[in-house]
């Protein structure tokens, strides 16, 4: 074995098929069961779009009411559920209260099963599970931002689709079109990106026959993470350290001076530009002239242009995405939980992928440790 066989992080290594997705980076193209995410984003409800990633095409308007009227009935927080979170401190990290509410729902849907080659479940429970956390993630998400702010958990409006209900349990508030609009927007864009790290986490739990609570919850335990969708969290934090468009130049000196990494920029696979990110910046451009905020813009667009410049390294989703859920009201914080709302459907629609054509996932490694050496005083049994 030399050093060329190591394929380490996995680059450019080709583990499996998936139907689920398409990323193209050639093309800088992102395909959903086919269609281009760009024009999902700008026709498309989010359930909509969970439907397609689902079941491979979008649904007629039977199938959507169906799905959403699944989905209403199931958006309350499980009272076991919400004691989990209630026993966290209040200053948990948000990504750390999600994935425990996530396991804690595992735990109660899954009691009873003794058996665990029981717990895996047939693809129409899966799919199941995967409405019902799909579900109650807003819940989860929302009630996690009002705690953090001393405030009650605001119960769901059944007149109100997806998109707006989340900002509803948020905020309290009948939320504008045009938050609705952008929010939808960016759910859709979050969905789904193939073989990403957290994806790629819930394909190898799956693929030991573990549930798919089990493959969801270490899924959002890759997420957290600022390479990965922790990110755009880390996007609100730089931005609110340079404060103002005027301070990028001596900022970014500094920063690259310390090699630091420029959080919102670079992906794995795009190299030349994430495909998403034009659509989530025109949805960024509606927030900002919704709120006046021309300042937001300045600052985004100044790191850019500056950035690229010197680095050739272009922005990804988390770069319009962070600034955009913070003019919408959402602290930084929940930034990433937002991110664990989207990807649910994608993370499910990978899992049900690889319950229906497992194999079991097992690199191998290449051993650098020291030779073999035996414990002082060991005596071999006869
Ligand atoms: N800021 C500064 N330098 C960067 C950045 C960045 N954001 N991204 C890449 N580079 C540099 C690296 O320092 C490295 O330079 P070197 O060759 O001189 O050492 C070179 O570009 C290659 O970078 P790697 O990290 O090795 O490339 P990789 O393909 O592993 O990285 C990654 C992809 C992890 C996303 C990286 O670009 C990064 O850390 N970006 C910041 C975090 C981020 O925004 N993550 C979100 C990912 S997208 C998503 O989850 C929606």
């Amino acid at each position: 074995m030399t050093d060329t066989d190591i394929k380490k992080g996995l680059a450019g290594v080709v583990v499996d098929y998936t139907a689920v997705s398409k990323v193209n980076p050639e093309t800088n193209s992102l395909l959903y069961r086919g269609y281009p995410v760009q024009e999902l984003a700008a026709t498309q409800s989010f359930e909509a779009v969970a439907h397609l990633l689902w079941h491979g095409e979008l649904p007629s308007d039977a199938q959507l009411a169906e799905l959403r009227e699944s989905e209403r009935q199931h958006r309350a927080l499980l009272p076991s559920v919400k004691a989990v979170i209630d026993g966290l401190p209040v200053d948990a990290h948000p990504m750390d209260e999600v994935r425990t509410a996530v396991s804690a729902i595992g735990a109660e849907e899954t009691a009873g099963i003794s058996n665990v080659l029981d717990a895996v479940g047939s693809p129409e429970e899966n799919l199941e599970r995967s409405i019902r956390l799909f579900a109650q993630l807003p819940a989860i998400v929302a009630y996690g931002q009002r705690r953090r702010r001393g405030l009650d958990l605001v119960e769901a409006r059944d007149d109100l689709d997806y998109a707006a209900n989340f900002l509803w349990q948020t905020f309290g508030e009948e939320p504008d079109e045009v938050v609705v609009d952008a929010f939808n927007r960016s759910m859709i864009l979050y969905a789904e990106h193939s073989f990403n790290a957290s994806t790629f986490t819930a394909r190898v739990i799956t693929s030991t026959l573990s549930d798919l609570y089990s493959a969801v919850t270490g899924a959002i335990g890759a997420l957290k993470g600022p390479l990965h969708g922790g990110a755009n969290e880390a996007v609100l934090h730089i931005l609110t350290e340079i404060g103002d468009a005027s301070n990028v130049v001596p900022w970014l000196d500094a920063a690259l001076a310390e090699k630091r990494k420029i959080m919102g920029f670079g992906h794995r696979v795009y190299k030349k530009g994430d495909s998403r990110v034009p659509t989530m910046k025109a949805a960024l451009d509606t927030l900002v002239a919704h709120y006046d905020r021309p300042d937001v813009a300045e600052l985004y667009e100044t790191l850019e242009s500056e950035f690229v410049s010197r680095k050739g390294i272009y922005p990804n989703l988390d770069y319009p995405s962070g600034p955009a859920y913070s003019l919408m009201g959402f602290d930084t914080l929940t930034f990433t939980p937002l991110f664990v709302a989207a990807r649910i459907t994608g993370w499910t629609a990978h899992i049900l992928e690889q319950q229906a054509s497992n194999a079991l996932i097992r690199p191998l490694s290449a051993y650098n440790g020291p030779d073999e050496r035996h414990v002082e005083g060991y005596v071999p049994d006869e």
